[in-house]
């Protein structure tokens, strides 16, 4: 995807994949500085340690807990999912949001969604995880997930397995957008498209934050078309 971003402008680079183990994130970021890399981005599980490791993390980083995006020169961090996921739904009508899952990326949208004016719901497995964050974002927790709200945003790993989360779709507003974090089908978006509603996958996430990433590295703008191509 990044690679198609800068073949797309002729940039001369190269994005490359490394597996690093827990534990061993920081070590892996000086040697590739060493080596002249110059950005990195860091997936689950590594977004914590990315952020011990930086010495110039920004306030939103810092607030979700997480980073996902650094300049290695500079050992900066920054955190793209938060204002990734923000993009892929600008101009959806309403603001009630019931956002399931309580992990990592719920931390991310939790400390932006309010900001953009949302209400936020939040239902989690283990209810104990969704009531710390609540309490630090200030959302608002369910007893019972429901899908009675604007935006249900599934942040559970639940379809990665082809679970299925337990949830009523005949709760749902005529315009209900159904939102999964994972990639492609899943059981969630599935039963949301049977009751006819608009569903988005976690498609547009990953191109959303990398193309933030890729503008942060660089101060240029990448085609998102050429990105979501790649990975279609
Ligand atoms: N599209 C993108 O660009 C993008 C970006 C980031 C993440 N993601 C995806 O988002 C998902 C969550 O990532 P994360 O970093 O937040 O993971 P995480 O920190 O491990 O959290 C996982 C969450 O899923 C819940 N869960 C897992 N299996 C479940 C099940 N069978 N039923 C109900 N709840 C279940 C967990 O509940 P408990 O607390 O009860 O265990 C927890 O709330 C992953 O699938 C990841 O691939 C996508």
């Amino acid at each position: 995807m990044h690679q198609a971003a800068y073949d797309a402008l002729k940039l001369p680079y190269r994005y490359v994949a490394v597996h690093v183990g827990r534990g061993s994130v920081g070590k892996a970021l000086d040697r590739l500085a060493a080596l002249g890399y110059r950005g990195v981005n860091v997936t689950v599980p590594h977004k914590e340690e990315a952020l011990a490791w930086a010495a110039q993390a920004d306030e939103l980083s810092r607030r979700i807990g997480a980073a996902n995006t650094l300049r290695l020169a500079t050992k900066e961090a920054t955190n793209t999912d938060a204002g990734g996921f923000l993009d892929t739904i600008q101009g959806l009508a309403g603001r009630e949001a019931t956002m399931l899952g309580a992990g990592g990326t719920a931390r991310a949208l939790a400390a932006v969604l309010p900001g953009a004016g949302y209400q936020v719901r939040v239902w989690n497995r283990t209810r104990e995880r969704a009531m710390a964050l609540a309490d630090e974002f200030g959302l608002s927790v369910l007893e019972e997930p429901t899908v009675d709200a604007d935006l249900v945003v599934n942040t559970t790993s639940a379809g990665l397995h082809g679970d299925r989360l337990p949830l009523d779709w005949s709760e749902a507003r005529n315009g209900t957008v159904a939102y999964d974090l994972v990639y492609g089908e899943t059981p969630f978006l599935t039963e949301a498209a049977a009751r006819g509603l608009r569903t988005i996958d976690g498609q547009s996430l990953l191109v959303a934050q990398g193309a933030r990433s890729f503008e942060w590295w660089l101060g240029l703008t990448p085609s998102r078309e050429a990105m979501a191509e790649a990975i279609r």
